[in-house]
């Protein structure tokens, strides 16, 4: 297990108070650990975090492809707490993970320390991948540009450290969603101001400070330079929600018009 410690930020372009508020929020709650009351850094702990995620997000093993990375490197930008690392880890990849996020980045570590698995962990940023060029099979990242304030950036990076023909595994969050609707109904409409757009409501009320989110065609030019371009709309038990932690059960969603969702998985490729 290798521990890449906290790395120097290099070139970063971005005003130093926005980025510095997205890692403080994660860094104060790092992602899925909110509602998890057993003792942080314990096995239940671990299980208990995976069990509500997979719950959620039922849909991330088949995107992912957990088991079909066996002896290649694949890079996680923004591991969290590290539930998907883990499982990458557990099918036979070569894993690095990095997190903006010292705590999840350390959470992470400790992860893959308990469940006996190797890997390459560290605090760093995705718009200034410590990573040489061509390096990567698959970069993975999972909810994580759209936090970031130069998210063109960060894609550039991976583009940069991936091998001609490695593969990208992205989500990003969906404008046109639910999800965004939903924000809007009570940080708009019901707040009395309706002239806010869905983009400041997202930047303002949804996890940390900036979130943005994007429509399709805005994330067909983001990775025009990837081959095999492959997005999708995923719709979330977060588009059925109804109360905190309530969700209309899964039928319902099939009521619902799919392009709704507030996931858009790209996959693709360096060409
Ligand atoms: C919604 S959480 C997702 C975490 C994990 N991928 C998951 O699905 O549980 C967003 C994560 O992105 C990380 N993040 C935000 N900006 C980042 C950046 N510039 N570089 C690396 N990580 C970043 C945050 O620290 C946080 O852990």
């Amino acid at each position: 297990m290798k521990n890449m410690g906290n790395l120097p930020k290099t070139n970063d372009s971005s005003p130093h108070s926005e980025k510095e508020s997205v890692q403080q929020f994660w860094d104060s709650a790092p992602c899925g650990t909110r509602d998890v009351t057993i003792d942080p850094g314990t096995l239940q702990y671990y299980e208990a975090i995976a069990e509500n995620r997979y719950k959620l997000e039922y849909f991330i093993p088949d995107y992912a492809c957990f088991d079909g990375w066996q002896y290649k490197k694949v890079l996680e930008v923004g591991c969290g707490a590290g539930s998907d690392l883990l499982r990458f880890a557990q099918g036979g990849a070569n894993v690095t993970g990095i997190d903006l996020s010292p705590h999840s980045a350390g959470l992470t570590l400790s992860r893959l320390r308990l469940y006996n698995c190797i890997g390459t962990i560290g605090n760093a940023d995705a718009e200034n991948l410590p990573f040489k060029n061509d390096t990567f099979d698959l970069v993975y990242s999972w909810g994580v540009l759209h936090h970031t304030p130069d998210t063109e950036r960060a894609i550039n990076e991976i583009l940069r450290v991936l091998k001609p023909g490695g593969r990208i595994c992205i989500m990003l969050y969906h404008r046109h969603s639910l999800v965004a609707f939903q924000l809007y109904a009570a940080y708009g409409l019901l707040a009395f101001k309706p002239f806010h757009s869905l983009k400041y409501i997202l930047a303002h009320y949804h996890e940390s400070p900036g979130t943005k989110a994007y429509t399709v065609g805005e994330i067909k030019k983001m990775f025009d330079r990837f081959a095999n371009l492959n997005i999708k709309v995923q719709l979330t038990p977060y588009d059925l929600r109804y109360q905190k932690n309530k969700y209309f059960p899964h039928w319902i969603g099939k009521l619902v018009p799919q392009n709704l969702g507030f996931f858009i998985i790209i996959r693709g490729q360096k060409g």
